[in-house]
């Protein structure tokens, strides 16, 4: 696909931050003796991985808005345009040397993301979206949601809360409804990898509740541009603000829905 502009500038910037998150991710495993230690290590990488990702984003792009998990948010000269990014999604993984995380960054335009980097570093995919330009993983390669059909043959992804957070009961609940319905549901602790691979047709939907707006922008327009559907869980909540959301197939979208929702 040729990508805008903008979109380079956001792979650019993804590649550098992961380059240093893939060094930082080979010096995890010698810190593993303490916890602690790896802990402090692991959220210095963030931080650094999130510094990098604002000089590129920002230097590039000085206009625009910021919201990061890290550094939190601030409003650019131009109020329209937003940078929306999680420098390390899938941090519990990374600090358990298990890889399976990334970089996101979406791109935000009068309220609504026009594109969207999901880069896994660990295995060097990119996936990527511009609003209306399909979705693409690496060099050539169009992105597309699964084809399946029935419940029983699908496998689902979802996040489980962690820390007693309050969607614990509501998250129990979602599971003992799709559990027995389908084939099986998978928890790989990378939000923004979860919903890139539905786009890929890897999972057929997913679910999470309590998501944060850096967690599933990038991944929300990357499955729409795949032809998924992504919905809030509670019907007319805004995505970004919710955070609780359902992407699916096509073929599945209202069996899958309906299961979540539990109507
Ligand atoms: C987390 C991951 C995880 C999800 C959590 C998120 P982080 O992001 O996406 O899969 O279940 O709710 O907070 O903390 O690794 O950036
Ligand atoms: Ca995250
Ligand atoms: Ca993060």
């Amino acid at each position: 696909m040729q990508g805008s502009a903008n979109l380079n500038v956001m792979i650019k910037a993804a590649r550098k931050a992961g380059r240093s998150l893939v060094k930082d991710f080979r010096e995890v495993e010698n810190l593993q003796v303490s916890m602690k230690g790896a802990g402090d290590f692991v959220s210095k990488a963030d931080i650094a991985a999130e510094e990098i990702l604002k000089e590129e984003l920002l230097g590039a792009r000085p206009t625009y808005g910021w919201l990061g998990e890290e550094g939190g948010g601030q409003d650019g000269e131009d109020p329209t345009r937003r940078w929306i990014v999680d420098p390390l999604d899938g941090t519990t993984n990374f600090l358990h040397g298990m890889p399976h995380w990334a970089v996101s960054v979406a791109l935000e335009h009068k309220g609504q993301i026009v594109a969207g980097v999901v880069f896994d570093p660990a295995k060097d995919e990119m996936f990527y979206a511009e609003k209306g330009k399909g979705a693409w993983l690496n060099q050539s390669q169009r992105l597309r949601v699964s084809g399946r059909s029935r419940m029983i043959e699908a496998v689902f992804a979802t996040g489980l809360p962690f820390g007693g957070r309050d969607t614990l009961p509501a998250s129990l609940q979602d599971l003992a409804r799709v559990l027995p319905v389908c084939a099986g549901v998978r928890r790989w602790g990378a939000a923004a990898l979860d919903l890139a691979y539905v786009a890929a047709g890897r999972y057929d939907g997913y679910w999470e509740r309590g998501l944060n707006a850096w967690d599933i922008a990038a991944g929300l327009l990357i499955v729409r541009e795949a032809g998924g559907f992504v919905e809030p869980i509670r019907e007319g909540q805004s995505l970004l603000e919710s955070g609780s959301l359902i992407a699916v197939n096509d073929p599945l979208s209202q069996p899958f829905i309906k299961a979540i929702r539990g109507a």
